[in-house]
């Protein structure tokens, strides 16, 4: 089967190699992987960024979505056809997250989707909503389950404000999530055009952070002065401290991405005189990726992105890297 693995790090060394059938043994499933989604995670294990003493060679991704093609022996969950995508973090089935349960994720600490043929675990799958193409599917496992535990976190409810940065993949799901929460969403991104394909998604204010780096004043504005109810923080250095300008007193940062950078001095005075909550999330569990599929089935929910063949995977990850995409990038294997 085909795959591309890193050997060594760099966009440019990624490789497409040859490995041999992998037979799912006892309690494991056979996956023939149809589409994958990228992740800037993605993107920095690539570029070794992410963990630079990852053992090499590494098959890269942890989301794709596939059909089940053979099962192993005790499989009771699945049978082949059946449409499945692969959890982030294969450990992490139910309940609270813990240093055993954050070991195995998919494209890290282990080999990920962007291959012809995954075995996983029965349970390091989840059927994938009926109505969904592979591609809208492999989109799900990391930005979406990061994106409804972020809303989680903020115990968002009607009537609330919610704020977005950029419109990658994370923040694209956080803006459907909480339109489906009947909560207001106001968002900052680098461009004016992506502001208005934005709204037409439902965002009820943008602001270009390029043009008014400011933006914590904005959203202080916009909420008449209380401030926002949660931020979704995908930026890190830089924008942690505006965030916590902009939650209102007790309001919640999810802190969830370091787009900008991963190391900020914090203004401490602002988090206890705000009794700001600020809340880590790493993507979730599989209980949390099945709640949150019976949500977007029943509104019917389509993720937003663009699909490029796999052949393409080192320009797809040089267009990441350039911050030109809006939403989700996908990879179509074939
Ligand atoms: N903790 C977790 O479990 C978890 C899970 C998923 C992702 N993440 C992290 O979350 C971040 C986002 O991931 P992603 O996959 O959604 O990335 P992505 O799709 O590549 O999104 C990148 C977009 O973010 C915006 N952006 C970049 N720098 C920004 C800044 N300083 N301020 C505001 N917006 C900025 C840009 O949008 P505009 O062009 O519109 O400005 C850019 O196109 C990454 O750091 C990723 O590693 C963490």
């Amino acid at each position: 089967m085909r795959v591309w693995q890193i050997s060594s790090f760099g966009i440019d060394s990624l490789e497409f190699a040859e490995r041999p059938m992998p037979v799912p043994g006892p309690g494991e499933v056979l996956v023939a992987v149809r589409a994958v989604s990228l992740n800037f995670r993605d993107l920095m294990m690539v570029k070794g960024l992410y963990n630079p003493k990852m053992k090499l060679p590494r098959i890269p991704c942890s989301d794709g979505a596939g059909e089940v093609a053979a099962v192993g022996p005790g499989v009771t969950l699945w049978k082949p056809g059946d449409r499945v995508a692969g959890i982030f973090m294969q450990n992490w089935i139910d309940g609270p997250l813990t240093a055993a349960r954050a070991k195995g994720a998919l494209g890290g600490d282990i080999d990920g989707m962007l291959s012809e043929h995954v075995v996983l675990r029965e349970l390091g799958l989840v059927a994938i909503p009926e109505y969904m193409s592979f591609q809208e599917a492999a989109t799900l496992p990391c930005a979406a389950v990061t994106a409804w535990n972020a809303l989680a976190a903020g115990e968002v409810k009607p009537g609330a404000t919610v704020l977005i940065q950029g419109t990658g993949g994370v923040s694209m799901f956080a803006l459907q999530f909480a339109r489906l929460n009947g909560a207001r969403v106001i968002g900052v991104s680098s461009s004016n055009e992506k502001l208005e394909r934005a709204a037409a998604l439902g965002l009820d204010a943008g602001l270009n952070y390029r043009e008014h780096p400011d933006w914590e004043e904005w959203a202080l504005e916009q909420t008449g002065g209380e401030g926002v109810d949660l931020v979704v923080e995908v930026g890190g250095s830089g924008t942690l401290p505006r965030s916590l300008k902009a939650i209102r007193y007790g309001g919640t940062v999810a802190q969830i991405g370091v787009l900008a950078g991963a190391a900020e001095p914090l203004a401490i005075p602002l988090i206890l005189h705000k009794m700001a909550r600020i809340h880590g999330i790493y993507v979730g569990s599989r209980r949390n990726f099945l709640e949150m599929n019976r949500a977007i089935t029943l509104a019917q929910l389509r993720p937003i992105g663009e699909a490029f063949h796999w052949a393409q995977t080192r320009e797809v990850l040089q267009k990441m890297e350039e911050g030109s995409h809006f939403g989700k990038l996908v990879l179509t294997i074939e």
